[in-house]
């Protein structure tokens, strides 16, 4: 009988990659009592960046603090620093607490099983099921986006992502059990390793995978469609209104405040804006006319802008800066040129 698992190891056994936080394909756990620490280290690292990038911080984190205790007792600022360039200080914060709660919580020794692990700071599911199984042997099953996309293929999981129940009971059919050998470790390093060097995210190189012949994406000729992405979000709609006051040509302009979206750049004068609908109160009283509204996609909504224009003789007394009406679009955004644009074209019918 075929087994996906015997025939994955053998491909791993000549291919495995040498790592300083891996123990070779059917080795031995390291006897060296930080073995579990620099499991965990690495998996914290490689959350944040690839292989590439994460060795030279390994290399230099435990040459500095070669356990968990010396961690633990390290400066924060040292350890932010040696941090620096991996990004994300929450990680790093994460990291010295988590440290620390294994030497005040645990004696100085990383717990063993998925269930305490997950109770230390920084520790999510990933990151204990991978600590459990690399560092105590543990049949754990690992799910990160290598493994996702191997075993979404290798079963032609129809369900959009995260689609953990069904990657967990597929996991669970195909990984080994537990024994001297520590073959769960090897089984999911060799998920991964396959992932990245043959069941690439685009064109993987199936005519070389050792499992194809279980794997029902490739059979049906379509492995690129795995993993099924999860459908977006709808971006809630949000209203605003967009003052356009003209005179004499000109328009009037002013910089947004904050750091926040669109925060310094120029636009016009607009109300705030809001989920519900609004009855905006205009910059000044006069005699409105509703020009149409544009709409534009941020990232996390969706904004329909009202452009409403009020057209005086002279300047009124407002803040902010007049710009020629043909030179408005270029100075400011793409929503705010957008309004722009409407207001000329209304300008021209008017
Ligand atoms: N990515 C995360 N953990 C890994 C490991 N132990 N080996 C290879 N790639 C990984
Ligand atoms: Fe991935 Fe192709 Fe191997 Fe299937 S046969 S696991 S799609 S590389």
């Amino acid at each position: 009988m075929f087994d996906t698992a015997t025939a994955l190891n053998a491909w791993y056994e000549a291919h495995a990659r040498d790592l300083p936080w891996r123990r070779p394909p059917g080795a031995a756990m390291p006897e060296d009592p930080a073995w579990p620490y620099r499991v965990w280290l690495s998996e914290i690292m490689l959350q944040q960046t690839n292989v590439v990038t994460a060795a030279p911080y390994f290399a230099r984190f435990v040459a500095r603090w070669p356990d968990v205790a010396a961690l633990a007792a390290a400066e924060d600022g040292e350890v932010m620093q040696a941090w620096a360039g991996l990004g994300y200080y929450a990680r790093a914060r994460n990291l010295l607490a988590c440290a620390r709660a294994v030497v005040a919580e645990h004696g100085g020794r990383f717990p063993d099983d998925e269930a305490a692990l997950r109770t230390l700071p920084g520790i999510g599911a990933y990151t204990a099921a991978a600590i459990a199984a690399f560092a105590f042997g543990r049949r754990a099953l690992i799910i990160d986006g290598n493994v996702e996309r191997v075993v979404t293929r290798l079963f032609a999981i129809p369900t959009p992502l995260p689609a953990r129940a069904e990657i967990l009971a597929a996991l669970e059919t195909i990984t080994p059990a537990a024994g001297p050998d520590h073959a769960p470790a090897d089984f999911a390093q060799a998920l991964m390793d396959l992932a990245r060097a043959l069941c690439t995210p685009r064109e993987p190189k199936c005519l070389a995978c050792p499992i194809a012949s279980q794997c029902r994406a490739a059979a049906a000729g379509n492995p690129q469609d795995y993993p099924v992405k999860p459908a977006k979000a709808a971006r809630p709609l949000r209203l605003g209104v967009a003052w356009w006051i003209e005179v004499g040509g000109e328009v009037l302009t002013m910089v947004r405040e904050g750091r926040g979206l669109l925060g310094g750049m120029r636009a016009l004068p607009t109300s705030d804006w809001r989920v519900e609908s609004l009855a905006a109160e205009p910059p000044i009283t006069g005699d409105w006319r509703v020009l149409g509204a544009i709409g534009h996609g941020f990232t996390h909504f969706e904004l329909r802008l009202e452009v409403h224009a009020l057209y005086l003789p002279t300047r009124p007394a407002l803040a902010g800066d007049w710009l020629p009406v043909h030179q408005a679009a270029g100075a400011m955004p793409t929503v705010f040129a957008k309004a722009v644009a409407l207001a000329i074209a209304q300008r021209g019918q008017a």
